[in-house]
């Protein structure tokens, strides 16, 4: 598969310097517009930890400046953004992550793919994840999360964790006071799927299952078929704190699940 992205100006830990100055007008309107159409949608379908953050992040004007948000994380939960040309290999990924920095794409998408891209852009990822980074303890789970990468890399066991990050960071739900909201990264910037994932009758709703989520394949070109639902990020904490070695020498042989 080939990527989207400039890879050749990229350091050997994948990040670039974000040439902010070079997105125009144009860029700076597309983002806005992506933004606003999410945020007549997040109000009603999205966790109040996302809500909250995005409001303290004055984001709605145009691409954001890395910088500026990564000293506010810093102050907040020790995390900042890196700049990174597009996808990058797994190892760069966990490595960054279990540094607390979260890899966020330089390119944005072009105004015909306003409702869908193959690839994440700067929207998706600024929108979808950074938010969530400012929640102390989501903040610590996707630390321990990269941590964790870097050792099922050891034991061969990428596969099985990329499914929960799939079906948690990237599409998970949440229970509130305001009933079942989207935290997911991949439902928070997606002008359909957003809607679709709390309110719509058709896809399953699975109360979290670690070993379901480790052994269910997914679907990565239409809205989810199923959705796992977590309790709050302190169980999901809790749930991804022992040490996967037994279980994914045990869920190896099993056979996987359709999504
Ligand atoms: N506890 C997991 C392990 O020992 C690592 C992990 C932490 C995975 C958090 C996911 C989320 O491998
Ligand atoms: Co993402």
């Amino acid at each position: 598969m080939s990527l989207r992205g400039d890879y050749r100006l990229a350091a050997p830990d994948f990040s670039v310097e974000q040439d902010w100055a070079a997105h125009g007008a144009g860029e700076h309107a597309l983002f806005r517009r992506l933004f606003e159409r999410q945020s007549r949608l997040v109000p009603r379908f999205a966790c109040p930890e996302w809500i909250q953050a995005i409001a303290g992040l004055d984001a709605g004007g145009g691409i954001p400046k890395f910088d500026q948000v990564s000293k506010k994380l810093r102050a907040k939960t020790g995390w900042e953004i890196v700049a990174v040309p597009g996808l990058i290999p797994d190892d760069a990924f966990f490595t960054h992550l279990a540094k607390r920095r979260f890899p966020v794409t330089v390119w944005l998408r072009k105004p015909e793919e306003f409702d869908y891209i193959a690839e994440p852009d700067v929207f998706h990822d600024f929108f979808g994840h950074v938010p969530l980074l400012f929640d102390p303890v989501y903040a610590d789970h996707l630390h321990e999360y990269g941590k964790g990468g870097l050792k099922a890399m050891r034991l061969d066991a990428v596969k099985m964790l990329a499914r929960l990050y799939w079906y948690t960071i990237e599409f998970g739900l949440i229970k509130t006071d305001l009933g079942v909201r989207a935290y997911g990264a991949g439902l928070l910037s997606s002008g359909g799927e957003l809607a679709y994932c709390v309110a719509d009758p058709a896809p399953r709703r699975l109360d979290f299952d670690l070993e379901k989520a480790l052994r269910t394949q997914y679907l990565i070109d239409r809205y989810q078929s199923t959705y796992f639902v977590i309790d709050s990020f302190a169980q999901l904490m809790r749930e991804t704190a022992p040490d996967f070695t037994p279980i994914y020498d045990r869920l190896r042989p099993l056979p996987v699940l359709a999504p």
